[in-house]
């Protein structure tokens, strides 16, 4: 047992990361040089895209595959009502709607049946979220958003070395869209990626993660030109080069650190299962999760604490516990702007007064994971029922 506090998540480096980015803080290029080129391409290798686009950050990535789809004023897009708040807040700054729906009760993934009735003709795009690194049903998905001429991108920030039905996430929709922050499966400080195997919509990403500068200085140096131009405005998006050397040392070591993942979640589903209070999300069949998050939903009718306590109990025993996450709905800047109200979706709701993340990430020792096991028995014991 080990008195340190334990987080639901945390990054690992080591000396193999240290000397990576050395090197390049060494070198002439900080940023926009060659290390962006050679991190964007082992990870569309990796996921199986043609096209990948480095930025600083996952929020940056969802707002240039937004800006990629075309999403602007007055669009519609479509989006499950629990996630990140960046995934609303990137199609608010389109000046588009996201238009929430509800999610399935067991996975906590969208509820594709419930998508349909929400298309209109200002529809744009399906944004889905595999959330806690569980895909979500993209056959179903990309057929509806084939019928209906729609844009379909994933929010994999959970799911990086997931797949379905034996495709990788990052090949499975129109754009993908990854986050790089330390909780993640490989970190480079801050930062994110989109990929896509459209070649317009990378162009553009390119474009708008560089001011929207049409020809970029590699090109200009290529050309032994200074001229460039802007048609449409961009921002400043980009990642550093010392960022992606870290990500490509990273990303070599992600296959062991999925199948150490994969064993702590086993482990908890282990021990979880004969409890009457606490039990695991579902998870499907014909996919591989990659367990970002190990979420799990509490069942306190008869018991005498309630989440709240349980919480603050697991707390104060040194166990990281979180909640992912708020309702997009029950947030004031929804309400406020668009008019969402408590009661609007109400599977949402209720997994979000059960759900629970336990900590989960690939440097936990085994008496990590121990530890959380035995706090959660001892604080959910039937003993303490009513
Ligand atoms: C589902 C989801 N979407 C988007 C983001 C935004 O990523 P970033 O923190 O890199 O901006 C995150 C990160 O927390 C996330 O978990």
């Amino acid at each position: 047992m080990t008195d340190k506090f334990i987080p639901y998540g945390r990054h690992f480096i080591d000396d193999s990361d240290m000397s990576a980015v050395e090197e390049v803080l060494r070198s002439d290029w900080l940023t926009t040089g060659e290390k962006v080129d050679e991190f964007e391409a082992v990870v569309a290798d990796y996921v199986g895209a043609l096209h990948a686009v480095a930025v600083s950050s996952g929020t940056a990535a969802l707002h240039c595959a937004f800006v990629a789809a075309g999403i602007g004023v007055d669009d519609e897009v479509i989006m499950p009502a629990i996630t990140f708040v960046a995934d609303a807040a990137m199609v608010a700054f389109q000046e588009a709607r996201p238009v929430l729906v509800d999610v399935n009760r067991g996975d906590l993934l969208i509820d594709v049946d419930a998508i349909e009735d929400k298309i209109t003709p200002r529809t744009k795009a399906i944004l889905v979220v595999d959330y806690a690194g569980q895909p979500c049903d993209y056959a179903s998905l990309c057929q509806l958003s084939d019928r209906y001429g729609l844009c379909l991108i994933a929010d994999a920030c959970h799911s990086l070395g997931a797949s379905y039905g034996g495709t990788s996430v990052g090949s499975l929709a129109d754009l993908t869209i990854f986050s790089f922050h330390p909780v993640k499966h490989i970190t480079t400080g801050e930062g994110g990626m989109v990929v896509t195997d459209k070649i317009e919509f990378a162009e553009k990403i390119r474009k708008f993660r560089n001011h929207g500068i049409t020809v970029d200085h590699q090109q200009r140096a290529q050309t032994a030109t200074w001229t460039y131009d802007v048609e449409e405005f961009g921002c400043n998006y980009r990642i550093t080069d010392f960022q992606c050397a870290l990500g490509i040392s990273q990303l070599a070591k992600l296959p062991s650190w999925l199948i150490r993942r994969r064993e702590i979640a086993h482990r908890y589903d282990l021990a979880f299962k004969e409890s009457p209070y606490i039990s695991p999300l579902f998870v499907n069949d014909h996919l591989e999760h990659a367990y970002h998050l190990y979420v799990v939903r509490l069942h306190l009718d008869d018991f005498q604490d309630d989440k709240a306590e349980v919480f603050k109990k697991l707390r104060e025993a040194g166990i990281g516990v979180n909640v992912h996450y708020k309702p997009l709905h029950l947030m004031t800047a929804m309400q406020v702007k668009y008019g969402y109200k408590a009661g609007d979706f109400p599977v949402v709701e209720k997994a979000h007064d059960e759900i629970l993340s336990l900590p989960i990430y690939p440097a936990m020792h085994d008496s990590d994971v121990q530890k959380v096991i035995d706090s959660c028995q001892r604080i959910l014991s039937p003993e303490n029922s009513l």
